[in-house]
């Protein structure tokens, strides 16, 4: 099949230029100014953008968590993510203690196996770092192309590694060109929190709040950044920074020459803690690290203009009103996790480029381009570039709509933006060549997604 794109304004993380795309296959073929080519289908873009398809960094689908299943799972997540402009995701794979990563590998692959709709990866969470975890290493980078291994510094008791396992983990990973991620929360300081707040009856969401200040996030993000420099790892990548402490520890590990790599979450940017004074409706928005200050919104868009912050993700993790009732009497117990999947490239669009606060180069470089380079996948994903996946979002950057949980598709029966007015809409999105989204609707099944082979660098 060949597509022409024609009249569109497109714009790449350096370029923003009117012209026509031209698409053969999978791939784009030709990029120009009335380009002169015979396609099967025309697509007029008149008055709308073209950007790469995003890539969501961080999504958690179908995932076992804190005693029940994140209620997306590949077939609705994927979908899901398609209608908002995302073609490509990035799940965690996580080790279960005492078991190999193998076993956790070939575990995620029966669940996404064939029901994707959109490209997909994964993370590798090493929950457990030991001498058989060692060795399985090499192959994970090598034969199956997963390059970036999680960590967590929090989860006590679940997820958790020590600082031990971390840096045997980051002196293992390194020798293969691939990278050590965290989840950079005091887990300590947390679990001494969390057992106060409930030895002393608080026990509603603003809790769980409360039990993750700033300070829990600026020790181990510095923590973070001084085992990579002592263990000499060329790079590392925070998940779901929120604050300003914890940016200002990434801007230390600069003042040495480091490579450390935040990603933010749109939720992050928009929305912040005043939305823990609710009652139990604040379940909605539990989620670990918890929403912040005004002030830490503002240092994480600052933190996005200065190169800082390269990426911003969703940490998309849903359940169901009935899940979070599991935390109805103890907040500990409320499924950490929100839903965004579908709306991270309009709200920051709206929130962000629309008014003034990032340009439409920057939009695309953190939601899709900085991923495919961080990852490994550039200039494959996240260009416009003849030979690159023709992964296009077409967007009306004008349109307003108003988001629900009555119109989204994300298997959730809540948003924790209801009724919001955004202005810009993704109107047709295309996945490697395939016209996908059109119209409200999607024009592909399950199984059209594929796994995505990373390179380490
Ligand atoms: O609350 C969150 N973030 N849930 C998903 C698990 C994680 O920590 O990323
Ligand atoms: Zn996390
Ligand atoms: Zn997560």
């Amino acid at each position: 099949m060949s597509i022409i794109i024609k009249n569109a304004q497109i714009i790449s993380a350096t370029d923003n230029f009117t012209g026509d795309i031209f698409i053969e296959g999978e791939t784009i073929s030709a990029i120009g100014k009335n380009l002169n080519a015979k396609a099967e289908k025309i697509i007029d873009a008149k008055g709308l953008m073209v950007f790469p398809g995003g890539i969501d960094p961080h999504v958690h689908l179908d995932m076992p968590f804190m005693g029940t299943y994140s209620s997306d799972n590949y077939e609705t997540g994927t979908r899901a993510a398609l209608f908002g402009g995302t073609t490509m995701v990035i799940d965690f794979v996580l080790q279960t203690q005492g078991k190999s990563l193998r076993s956790a590998l070939d575990e995620w692959n029966g669940r996404s196996k064939g029901n994707a709709l959109c490209d997909y990866s994964y993370h590798m969470a090493v929950t457990d770092f030991n001498e058989h975890t060692q060795k399985e290493i090499k192959d994970i980078i090598e034969k199956d192309g997963i390059t970036s291994f999680k960590t967590f510094m929090a989860y006590k008791g679940a997820l958790m590694v020590d600082d031990r396992q971390m840096v045997g983990l980051m002196n293992e990973v390194k020798k293969y060109g691939g990278f050590v991620t965290t989840h950079a929360t005091n887990g300590d300081m947390i679990d001494y929190l969390v057992a106060k707040h409930k030895a002393e009856g608080k026990l509603s969401p603003l809790y769980h709040y409360l039990s993750q200040p700033e300070i829990t996030e600026a020790e181990a993000s510095g923590r973070f950044t001084d085992l990579l420099n002592q263990t000499g790892s060329k790079k590392g990548y925070i998940v779901h920074m929120t604050c300003e402490g914890a940016l200002n520890r990434i801007r230390e590990a600069t003042f040495r020459n480091q490579q450390v790599y935040a990603e933010t979450c749109i939720q992050y940017l928009v929305i912040d803690a005043s939305l823990y004074d609710k009652g139990f409706e604040s379940a909605k928005w539990v989620m670990s690290p918890p929403l912040r200050e005004k002030k830490d919104q503002e240092a994480l868009w600052a933190g996005i203009n200065q190169g800082l912050v390269q990426l911003v993700a969703t940490d998309h993790c849903p359940f169901m009103w009935k899940q979070k009732l599991m935390g109805e009497n103890d907040f500990s117990k409320i499924p950490n996790g929100h839903p965004a999947i579908e709306h991270r490239m309009e709200l920051l669009f709206s929130e962000g480029v629309n008014k003034g606060r990032i340009s439409a180069n920057k939009f695309v470089e953190v939601t899709s381009t900085n991923a495919a380079k961080i990852f490994g996948m550039f200039p494959k994903k996240g260009s416009i570039a003849p030979g690159a996946d023709a992964d296009l979002v077409i967007f009306d950057p004008k349109e307003k709509h108003i988001v629900s949980a009555k119109t989204h598709h994300m298997n959730v029966d809540y948003s924790g933006y209801e009724g919001w007015e955004l202005t810009g809409k993704v109107k047709t999105v295309l996945h490697r060549g395939k016209v996908v989204i059109e119209n409200n609707h999607c024009f592909v099944n399950k199984g059209y997604g594929e796994f995505v082979k990373r390179s380490a660098n």
